[in-house]
């Protein structure tokens, strides 16, 4: 043991005073995030639908899968880069919209773009933040999509949408799985409103938006939400944006070719994180039937549950070519700002290159179904 009180520190070390501020996964951001939030933000950040049973599917089901060790596979440079609409990213590690970062940190979404263009990573803009997306965009230096919530008002839906391609946001993701808010008990006890002082930033000017500090969970019927959408909105919206349009929530592999039929330019695999219906399955186990009835036409991306490199690249091997997580980078913006965002998926960066070292795949394209066990997911 180095001995602290002689000032003898080994770089290589950590000691057990070390630990709790040195988080070396993902999963080690967590306490630490809990121990800075109020109650209120720590309960919406980590809360699931119901009994939670889909939100631990979503990991449990990652857990299960095993990989397939192959050796001497000589996968000497691990280049992680992969295309997706006609453009080269570094690594097929997105961040998925999520709302109110300010709630998190006082810089909020700045923060979070800062960290995210940090670390190559494409950032999704939420419907619901508390920066603009024109600040957002001003901030972010790398890729930048923007979530859709469509909201009642059409023509102030059309306004954001056009908004957001003006600010150079590189794609639209419109989330389809949300009609209504899910019964997520953790927040409802906690009394989940906007504090005083933080607003949703996209919707000024919006009539709902007067409501944006009351609780969130006082009605079925969300203020923010459509609960009227429907795949007819989803060709008019892709009619207001040159952008490519992806849709959110996918489970079902009829929705998926309803998708490709009304011009879905990608299609993301997720349950919300656990936070909307629950016991639907969790979205690995999804993953497979919705990549097998899209055949290849559109990028299928996934999320739900993805803390380590290893539930990478078994997403990647079941069909996806590119995974987002929500919940981890929060942890990182919520213990250390844009340094923290870029901390999680550097970590995670790192554990996939070691996964697939292990697995002998060079690269994105060499990582298939032979990854997997046999029986587990081929
Ligand atoms: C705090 C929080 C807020 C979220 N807000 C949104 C949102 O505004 N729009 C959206 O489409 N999804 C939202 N989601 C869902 C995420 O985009 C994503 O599907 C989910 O977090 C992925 O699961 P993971 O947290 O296990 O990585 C939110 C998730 C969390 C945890």
């Amino acid at each position: 043991m180095p001995d602290e009180s002689l000032g003898v520190r080994s770089g290589a070390l950590v000691t057990a005073s070390d630990r709790p501020t040195q988080p070396v996964n993902l999963l080690d951001f967590e306490p630490l995030a809990r121990a800075r939030l109020s109650h209120m933000a720590y309960e919406y950040l980590s809360g699931g639908g119901g009994n939670e049973v889909t939100l631990g599917l979503n990991r449990a089901r990652l857990d299960a899968i095993l990989l397939q060790p192959r050796v001497l596979a000589g996968a000497g440079a691990i280049d992680t880069r992969i295309e997706m609409f006609g453009r080269e990213l570094p690594h097929p590690i997105l961040l998925a919209p999520t709302a109110f970062h300010k709630l998190f940190h006082p810089e909020g979404e700045i923060a979070t773009a800062r960290g995210s263009a940090a670390a190559g990573a494409t950032l999704v803009a939420s419907t619901l933040s508390t920066t603009s997306i024109e600040e957002i965009a001003r901030a972010a230096s790398g890729p930048l999509w923007f979530q859709l919530y469509v909201q009642r008002d059409r023509g102030f839906t059309r306004e954001l949408v056009e908004r957001a391609e003006k600010a150079g946001c590189q794609a639209l993701v419109i989330t389809a799985d949300t009609p209504v808010l899910g019964t997520r008990d953790r927040e409802r006890r906690a009394g989940m409103a906007l504090p005083p002082g933080l607003e949703m930033a996209n919707l000024r000017g919006l009539a709902a938006a007067a409501e944006s500090g009351r609780p969130f969970h006082e009605n079925i019927y969300n203020p923010f939400l459509a609960p009227d959408l429907t795949w007819k909105d989803v060709a008019e919206i892709r009619s207001w944006t040159k952008v490519p349009v992806l849709l959110k929530g996918i489970l079902a592999p009829e929705d998926a070719l309803l998708a490709l039929e009304h011009g879905a330019a990608g299609i993301i695999v997720s349950n919300h994180g656990g936070r909307n219906l629950d016991t639907a399955p969790a979205s690995i186990d999804a993953l497979p039937r919705v990549a097998e009835a899209v055949a290849g036409r559109v990028p299928v991306l996934l999320d739900g549950g993805i803390r380590r490199g290893t539930d990478v690249i078994k997403a990647l091997a079941m069909g996806a070519r590119a995974v987002l997580i929500g919940r981890p980078y929060l942890w990182g913006l919520a213990v250390d700002g844009a340094n923290g965002v870029r901390r999680v998926v550097e970590m995670l960066l790192s554990e996939l290159e070691i996964a697939m070292a292990f697995c002998g795949a060079a690269r994105p394209s060499e990582i298939d179904a032979r990854l997997l066990w046999p029986g587990d997911g081929r």
